[in-house]
């Protein structure tokens, strides 16, 4: 008899629990099982705002993201549907809010969603706090949600974030040549993406 791949509801693969407790046992290793990625709600706001305006961070996102009504709207998406969207905080250990993120979903029929505005705060960096919440993104959206892709994107000059990416087991798949007028310059978009099977089959 060959073995058939678990379906959901729409009769779609899943990547179920049981594979990925499979080849990652729990309890979850140290890196992700310390930081919490948690729904933003208005609240965070004025935290997510600040920090997306920080001169070590704006520089980095595209252009208007501390803009406080577009981040509500990010809130309040997000909160009406529980699939892979929405502003999330990133809390330390102790529960202090270190950084966020965004996901959204670009193609629902392909089960594409694409995660931004990944910052942390300055003074806490290279601690690993960003690999391990964007891994938590990764499980959310390809394990959770069953979700078949997840994707991003990088300005060329980024290189610190492009690092983080190739480290989480993101693909670089490819560049958008001179895509973005920014800092008073075109730069390239580093595009990076990672299926289902590559999170499961490599948790990093
Ligand atoms: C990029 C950013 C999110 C990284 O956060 P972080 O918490 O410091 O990242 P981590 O500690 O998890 O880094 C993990 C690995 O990624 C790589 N990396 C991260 N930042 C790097 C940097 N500035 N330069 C080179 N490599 C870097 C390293 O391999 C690092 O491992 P190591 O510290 O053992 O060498 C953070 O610097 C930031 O908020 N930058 C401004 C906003 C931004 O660029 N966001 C990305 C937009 S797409």
């Amino acid at each position: 008899m060959p073995r058939t791949r678990p379906r959901d509801a729409h009769g779609r693969a899943r990547v179920t629990e049981r594979m990925f407790s499979i080849i990652w046992p729990r309890p979850m290793p140290p890196a992700l099982s310390n930081i919490s990625l948690i729904r933003a709600t208005d609240d965070d706001i004025s935290f997510l705002s600040a920090l997306a305006d920080h001169p070590e961070v704006e520089p980095f996102l595209a252009v208007g993201s501390g803009d406080e009504d577009v981040l509500r709207g990010l809130v309040s998406d997000g909160g009406t549907d529980r699939g892979p969207r929405g502003l999330f905080v990133i809390r330390s250990p102790e529960g202090e809010l270190v950084g966020g993120l965004a996901l959204s979903v670009v193609n629902h029929r392909s089960r594409i969603c694409e995660l931004s505005r990944l910052m942390i705060r300055p003074e806490k960096r290279r601690t690993g706090i960003a690999s391990a919440a964007a891994r938590l993104a990764c499980r959310t959206v390809l394990v959770d949600h069953s979700f078949h892709r997840i994707q991003l994107e990088v300005y060329g000059d980024n290189l610190g974030a492009q690092a983080l990416f190739a480290h989480v087991g993101f693909v670089r798949e490819g560049t958008r040549r001179r895509a973005y007028w920014r800092r008073e310059r075109w730069l390239d978009g580093v595009q990076f993406g990672m299926l289902a099977e590559e999170f499961v089959l490599n948790p990093r």
